[in-house]
């Protein structure tokens, strides 16, 4: 059982001084944020004994004590770090330990956490009630901001996470096309539903796992798998399962199995193969949706696909999903046709509410040439101190998501990916922490800035990994 003394201690008289302390932030005159405004004592020595005594007791509450595995930081040794709030482009923890975040919530707080707008208008929506479990406006606003900013889209479904949007979207394929077969790529991940827990990055790359037990095989026997931006593998597939194959699902850039880019022509390709084969080609946008983009991945790269994923930033903090493409094939979707799929809490009006307000903020002139300058001098920064130290190291960039591996490279795949000294990033990772940088707690994992990240922390977050990198 958690004690008394633990269960009062989060959230009141641990830390929550810190986030009352948390004033707002200033804006430059283009409107981003610069410097947050921050008055936490920060502490002398890092510890993270809070973090530990309510972790431990979490272990026994919880399987591994979280409740989602990648925050475990089994890949990196060491303990997870309890959080306690977050702003902007910081978070605290437990034991008032502050640091630069780049996992903002494994993607959704793009333009900063904790954002005053959407928490006033998220205050406004609360008093209207948490859930309607029936139509209302604020889904017809988002709705009509994802369609008239991603190119794919004509129509849309809400869910309420990114793994409901791929399964929504995996069964939609399968109807539309009367097949049964779907390629996916190794190191992708698409959620945890059976059919694609296969060769699957994420969590499941993280540890290393084989896929997962429970699955029965026939759940995954019409998964066909191909290494990423390896184009000869899907036609070879396309010609071994003639008629058979539904789609092709992909991460347009991938971000599970660490960052890695599609190669020139991989996703014109694609869409190539798929149009000669009557396929459809799917992107799971979850992550790059709205973030590479205003329309996502598909604008950035100019492809478009038949149908798309998304979720995080579209929900802005709130759990979120949603899948859409053309609307032929969205009007298979029940009850408009006969493809079931359904949610209790789906289209929540808090959920909406924060997707439209972030939505309008990324909207703003401005935001994704910010995103892509401040990534740009944190990788370019990362990579030159790093190489300076001698090790070996690549990575990259494409507007608020980046990555870098300790490989040479260069990484195209995730068998690339998996060369990577990951005993050296476990060291970084814990060096970083204790320099005040929170890094996503794994090698294969991307990282992501937000519109909250000041130049300020991009040259403390150099200096640090400088001064890490002589360490390790
Ligand atoms: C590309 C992609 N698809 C699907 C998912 C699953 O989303 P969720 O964790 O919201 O279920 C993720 C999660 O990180 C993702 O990155």
């Amino acid at each position: 059982m958690a004690s008394a003394a633990a269960l009062s201690g989060v959230g009141l008289s641990w830390n929550s001084s810190v986030a009352a302390q948390v004033s707002s932030c200033s804006r430059n005159p283009s409107g981003f944020r610069t410097k947050m405004a921050v008055s936490v004592e920060k502490k002398q020595k890092f510890t993270l004994q809070k973090s530990q005594e309510i972790f431990n007791e979490a272990k026994e509450l919880m399987p591994g004590g979280v409740s989602s595995p990648v925050r475990a930081f089994k890949s990196v040794g060491g303990q997870p770090i309890v959080f306690d709030s977050v702003k902007g482009s910081h978070v605290w923890d437990v034991d008032g330990n502050e640091y630069i975040d780049y996992v903002g919530s494994w993607g959704p707080a793009i333009i900063g956490h904790a954002d005053d707008q959407v928490n006033a208008a998220l205050t406004e929506t609360l008093k209207k009630g948490t859930s309607f479990g029936a139509p209302c406006v604020l889904e017809n606003l988002l709705a009509e901001m994802v369609i008239s900013a991603v190119p794919s889209i004509e129509m849309v479904r809400f869910v309420n996470s990114g793994t409901e949007a791929c399964m929504g979207v995996l069964r939609l394929a399968r109807a539309f096309a009367s097949r049964p077969k779907i390629i996916k790529f190794e190191g992708c991940y698409h959620g945890h539903a059976d059919p694609f827990l296969v060769k699957a990055g994420s969590g499941v790359a993280t540890l290393g796992l084989p896929d997962s037990p429970g699955v029965p095989k026939a759940a995954t026997v019409d998964t066909l798998t191909s290494p990423y931006n390896d184009l000869a593998t899907v036609e070879n597939l396309f010609k071994t399962h003639k008629g058979e194959i539904a789609a092709v699902m992909l991460e347009p850039v991938v971000g599970n199995a660490g960052f890695i880019e599609p190669k020139p022509g991989f996703l014109n390709g694609l869409r190539q193969i798929t149009k000669e084969n009557d396929a459809l080609l799917v992107f799971d946008e979850v992550m790059t949706g709205f973030r590479l983009a205003y329309g996502g991945a598909q604008e950035y790269f100019g492809v478009t696909p038949d149908l798309t994923t998304l979720g995080k930033i579209i929900g802005g903090g709130l759990p979120v999903g949603a899948y859409g493409g053309r609307r032929e094939i969205m009007e298979m979707v029940a009850p408009a046709g006969p493809m079931y799929q359904a949610g209790t809490l789906s289209g929540n009006p808090l959920a909406m509410t924060a997707g439209i307000h972030t939505l309008k903020r990324l909207k703003e002139p401005g935001s994704y040439e910010y995103l892509d300058k401040v990534t740009q001098e944190l990788v370019r920064g990362i990579l030159d101190v790093g190489k300076k130290a001698g090790h070996e190291l690549s990575g990259g960039y494409i507007s608020g998501m980046f990555g870098f591996f300790f490989t040479e490279g260069p990484v195209y795949n995730f068998s690339d990916a998996k060369k990577s000294d990951t005993a050296k990033f476990g060291r970084f990772h814990r060096g970083m922490l204790e320099e005040g940088v929170y890094l996503a707690p794994s090698q294969f994992e991307a990282g992501f800035t937000s519109l909250a990240h000041s130049s300020e922390d991009i040259e403390q977050t150099i200096a640090a990994a400088e001064k890490v990198f002589r360490q390790i």
